[in-house]
């Protein structure tokens, strides 16, 4: 979601509504502003993009000098008028933007209506708008500080107030925020790009951190109370710069912000100990004994996501695990009846084939589950259970961090449905889960190698074939690494299960063509290394792939990369990350459009 919000001499509105424009990117699903015209605070927001807040507006302006807006993509309840933002308290004598996640709205929401609170919408956010009218105490900063303490999560916030509208409150937890300073008027935003037509001088605000600005001053200070000096930040950049936070392309932020992605797709997931689906998931002890096979079904990357699925299912529940492409399973009569548990996985939730595939499952009798990262979109409203992968809003077309999530979201159910239906993993899910959770972290440490693929990718540029290996998940991995490199970079590549190279496609093996293998799981380590040894006796160039330790695969590759040691269950997540970057590097080497790469689309509405 985007933030924006003013004080100042100029109208509000169209300050809010241009900084907003900037800010679609983050979100487009819904949109509103708050405004305070020197009487009342009016709100008007809408569902759909910001053009038909725009249409409202001209239809019937908000006059004021004093506001917050926002643009959102649904995270708690789906995209509708009563859920956009901002939120206002029963008096509205407060109004709040918020971007990120309450984790704890729902005990709060009890607690408030308990005290009489009415609640017009499904979000986490107006929990906010509610306790500050609760908790007010005369004084909008200490009221701020009060509500603060209640709300667990990462989040982002800006309001105003009736009682002292004077004032522009902004907080930061976990989630980014900038301050604008002007001349005779300041400005608060998600980004950068918000703002920078009216100042390039900013303050970028840090975790537990408020500023309370009015028309002239802006003090800063920790949620304590401490006061913070903080250097004004000078933007130097362009427009287009600053909205891709400093990196050159969406793809390579999006690539970088998968620590935090896998992260956010966990968060709140594992309780005590256990996985925890309940909220999302419906099934039972007693309905998850009832299924007897599940399919994965989805296009492209989400598709190679639940090619890692399938293993991962399978080993965790035994439950037998099929999967196919949506625009096949459609058409070729699947054998679905309603002990089918069907997943479907969608970035977007709304690729065409994806949905038909959705419906023909239901139509059969099975019970559908949508993996997907837009709350609001079509699976996620038709489908019976939905977990939602928050990754946030992914710009370029190649997936990458939706992918991971979706793979985050992939193991979090087979640890939950092995629970539900006690397989003998769960003597094992502490071990499993500290594995998983360590995932950020590791991430982080292969991101921390982008200069070795930067390196590698340059003896690959000037090839218009090459090869992906690997045994097990690696193999699902080597897909998802292959169709990264041949849509954006446009070098041919095929991925092989490594054994069945020997059955024709090692005719294609010849002095100096590229190879990279994956090892990273353990079962089939030696195995691997001997398919390497075939590739290498026919003259390939053969960049590795395995965990840090495996020192054996040194003796056999020309280059290699270690991943963080991991159990082999987790390993697809690391071992995607450096086929990712070397996607991006051949592409940027080559000089072709990393986020618009040609003839293809991010979402897919057509059959
Ligand atoms: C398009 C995109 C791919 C994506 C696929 C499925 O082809 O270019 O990156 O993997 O659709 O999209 P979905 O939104 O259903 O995950």
């Amino acid at each position: 979601c985007g933030i924006v919000g003013y004080i100042g001499l100029k109208q509000a509105q169209n300050v809010l509504l241009e900084g907003l424009e900037k800010l679609e990117y983050r979100g487009y699903d819904s949109a509103g502003v708050a405004i305070y015209n020197g009487d009342e605070i009016g709100v008007k927001k809408t569902k759909g993009r910001l053009a038909d807040l725009a249409n409202h507006l001209d239809q019937k302006a908000l006059v004021g000098q004093l506001g917050i807006g926002h643009t959102r993509w649904a995270t708690h309840g789906k995209p509708s008028d009563e859920n956009s933002h901002p939120h206002v308290d029963g008096e509205e004598q407060f109004a709040v933007v918020h971007n990120g996640i309450i984790e704890n709205y729902i005990e709060l929401k009890e607690e408030l209506i308990a005290k009489g609170h009415h609640f017009t919408s499904e979000t986490d956010t107006e929990v906010i708008a509610k306790l500050l009218s609760d908790l007010h105490d005369g004084n909008l900063i200490s009221t701020v500080k009060k509500v603060v303490k209640r709300l667990r999560g990462a989040y982002a916030l800006g309001i105003i107030s009736n009682y002292e509208p004077d004032k522009l409150v902004a907080v930061r937890l976990a989630s980014p925020l900038v301050v604008g300073i002007g001349e005779g008027e300041n400005f608060i935003a998600s980004d950068i790009p918000a703002i920078l037509k009216h100042t390039r001088d900013v303050y970028i605000l840090e975790d537990g951190e408020m500023a309370v600005l009015d028309q002239h001053h802006v003090q800063l200070m920790t949620l304590e109370g401490t006061p913070v000096n903080r250097d004004v930040l000078r933007v130097t950049w362009d427009m287009e710069t600053a909205e891709k936070g400093g990196f050159d392309h969406f793809m390579l932020k999006e690539i970088y912000e998968q620590p935090k992605a896998i992260r956010d797709t966990l968060a709140g997931r594992i309780k005590d100990g256990l996985v925890d689906l309940s909220q999302e998931v419906g099934l039972t002890a007693e309905s998850a004994k009832q299924i007897n096979k599940i399919h994965f079904v989805a296009c492209g990357t989400a598709y190679h996501a639940g090619l890692v699925g399938k293993t991962v299912l399978e080993q965790l529940t035994r439950i037998p695990v099929e999967i196919d492409v949506a625009s096949e399973y459609r058409y070729r009569n699947p054998i679905i009846d309603e002990h089918t548990l069907v997943v479907v996985v969608s970035q977007s939730g709304e690729t065409a084939d994806t949905l038909a595939a959705l419906r023909e499952a239901k139509k059969h009798g099975a019970r559908v589950l949508a993996i997907t990262n837009v709350v609001g979109s079509s699976v996620s409203r038709e489908a019976d259970d939905v977990i939602v992968t928050w990754a946030g809003p992914e710009i370029a077309v190649a997936s990458t961090k939706a992918y991971t999530s979706q793979l985050i979201a992939i193991y979090l159910l087979g640890m939950y449905m092995a629970q539900l239906l006690e397989t003998s993993v769960v003597a094992s899910i502490g071990n499993l889960l500290d594995e998983l959770q360590s995932l950020p972290e590791k991430t982080e440490e292969v991101l921390g190698q982008a200069d070795k693929i930067a390196e590698f990718t340059k003896s690959i540029v000037h090839h218009e074939h090459l090869f992906f290996l690997g045994r097990g998940m690696d193999y699902a991995v080597a897909l998802e690494g292959s169709l990264k490199l041949k849509e954006i970079s446009y070098i041919h590549s095929e991925a092989y299960a490594a054994g069945e190279l020997k059955h024709g496609t090692l005719a294609l093996i010849e002095e100096g063509i590229p190879v990279i293998s994956l090892a990273t799981q353990h079962a089939v380590f030696e195995k691997m290394v001997s398919n390497i040894q075939e590739v290498k006796a026919r003259g390939a160039h053969v960049l590795g792939l395995a965990s840090e330790g495996d020192t054996e695969l040194l003796k056999s590759v020309d280059e290699v990369m270690y991943i963080p040691t991991i159990h082999d269950l987790f390993a697809p997540v690391l071992a995607v990350v450096p086929l990712q970057l070397l996607a991006y590097y051949a592409c940027v080497e080559r000089g072709y459009d990393v986020d618009k790469p040609r003839n293809l689309a991010k979402s897919v509405t057509v059959e």
